[in-house]
């Protein structure tokens, strides 16, 4: 009898955390993107020459993007299309093309933390790479905020 109940409420718990995972979509999205955002920061300070050069801070903000790209797709479940006015529908009718973008961008942050760039110039080329890869997806896939 106490197994019954025990399994009964653990399937309750299950299914009020897929709710509540559901209703903070946006939330995990503007997360993981501000995080992004923040470790570019990093990078353009270096770049810009406002902060000098610092392997530490490079090797960081790249581990920062690396790791969380590689996450974010899954903010995107099936069925979480409401929960946002700045992420497109685009994303779950090619959902593939999508995480496609991700992988580019996770995959070019990989290579420059195998061969860190080595100075302000380096950071800057790094940034220019980056750069590219957040335009692309989200030139397809970011609605502007109305
Ligand atoms: C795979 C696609 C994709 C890539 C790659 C990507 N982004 Fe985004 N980005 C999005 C989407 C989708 C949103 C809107 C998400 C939301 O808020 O629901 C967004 C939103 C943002 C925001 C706004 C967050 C907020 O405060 O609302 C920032 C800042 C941002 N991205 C920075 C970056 C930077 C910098 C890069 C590259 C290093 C990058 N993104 C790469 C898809 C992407």
């Amino acid at each position: 009898m106490i197994k019954r109940i025990l399994v009964a409420s653990a399937i309750c718990l299950m299914a009020v955390s897929a709710v509540v995972a559901a209703e903070n979509m946006h939330d995990s999205r503007e997360a993981a993107m501000k995080k992004i955002g923040g470790a570019m920061g990093g990078l353009s300070a270096i770049a810009k020459g406002e902060k000098p050069y610092d392997a530490a801070t490079v090797k960081t903000s790249l581990t920062t993007i690396s790791e969380t790209i590689k996450v974010f797709p899954n903010y995107f479940p099936v069925g979480s299309e409401k929960d946002d006015e700045v992420a497109s529908p685009k994303i779950w009718e090619n959902m593939a093309d999508f995480k496609a973008h991700a992988d580019k961008l996770g995959a070019d942050a990989d290579t420059l933390l195998a061969q860190l760039p080595a100075d302000q110039a380096a950071v800057g080329a790094a940034m220019g790479t980056l750069g590219k890869d957040c335009g692309s997806c989200h030139e397809i896939y970011r609605l502007k905020k109305k």
